[in-house]
């Protein structure tokens, strides 16, 4: 029986909410960590969300591939490239990619924004996802053939054309000898865009760009678990997404935009990177 987009995503939404109010009941163990490092944390609360999500997945469709923030990814390459593809895989196979809890340090700190974020990918492409932020009440969602809504609501980018009426959320990239330069990246978008934002979760800052109360969102080493659901829900709510680069296993560079400022801010980016 070939199964409904609907139905992915009834089944990514009660796992992000199960993962995610069991994340929020625990707020205040917060700062049980597994591992701290400079600019870093992972917490016992975030290989706790992933299993419980994984076991909502599992029972509802138990030969389906699952690839989770907390899982190991030690023996990952990088794949080629394909149009409108996020992670390559079989034509017929349907991956399930989870970001447990993302904002773990905003968690860590008992800042409210974070979320948990689902996607669900087929031959590569995301087809349905979820991004919920339990302490914000939001739920979004979409999938391939419905447009993103929030709470229900329907979602629309905005419609700013110049990067300099523009807000856009970034991040800087904290792991250390990377070849791109994060804070060149941000320097040339804060100097064009109206203002820079850095939240500190990806999946939600697309998420604002999908309700359009951002413009647009980059960053220089963001992970296929951080994008797979928001990047949908943004471009179904009409915007427009793209790698500019792969990494290694799944480290990306990505953007995401209203549609209109894309260009102008793909080529701020690539020109602090070096390659315009
Ligand atoms: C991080 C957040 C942050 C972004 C980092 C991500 P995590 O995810 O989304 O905003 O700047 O690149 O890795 O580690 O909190 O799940
Ligand atoms: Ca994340």
């Amino acid at each position: 029986m070939k199964i409904n987009t609907h139905q992915l995503l009834s089944c990514a939404v009660a796992a992000a909410r199960k993962a995610g109010d069991h994340a929020l009941a625990n707020l205040d163990r917060r700062s049980e960590a597994d591992a701290i490092t400079h600019h870093d944390v992972k917490l016992k609360l975030d290989v706790e969300c992933q299993a419980i999500a994984e076991a909502v997945v599992r029972e509802a469709f138990p030969d389906h591939e699952i690839l989770g923030e907390e899982d190991d990814h030690a023996a990952i390459a990088a794949p080629s490239e394909e149009e409108g593809v996020l992670w390559p895989t079989e034509s017929d196979e349907t991956l399930w990619v989870i970001d447990p809890i993302d904002g773990t340090v905003n968690f860590s700190h008992g800042l409210p924004r974070w979320c948990c974020s689902i996607g669900v990918l087929q031959g590569g492409r995301p087809v349905a996802g979820v991004v919920y932020a339990p302490a914000l009440g939001l739920l979004y969602t979409a999938t391939c053939d419905t447009v993103a809504a929030c709470n229900g609501e329907p979602l629309h980018v905005s419609d700013t054309d110049a990067l300099e009426e523009s807000i856009v959320m970034t991040g800087v990239d904290r792991h250390k000898n990377t070849r791109v330069p994060p804070l060149a990246v941000f320097n040339a978008i804060a100097n064009t865009a109206q203002r820079p934002r850095i939240m500190g979760v990806a999946a939600l800052d697309m998420c604002s760009v999908a309700a359009g109360q951002a413009d647009g969102y980059m960053e220089t080493g963001i992970f296929l678990w951080d994008v797979a659901a928001a990047g949908l829900i943004v471009q179904q709510a009409g915007g427009r997404t793209e790698i500019l680069q792969r990494d290694n296993g799944f480290k990306l560079q990505f953007l995401a935009t209203n549609g209109p400022i894309h260009e102008e801010l793909k080529g701020v980016v690539l020109k602090a990177l070096g390659t315009a």
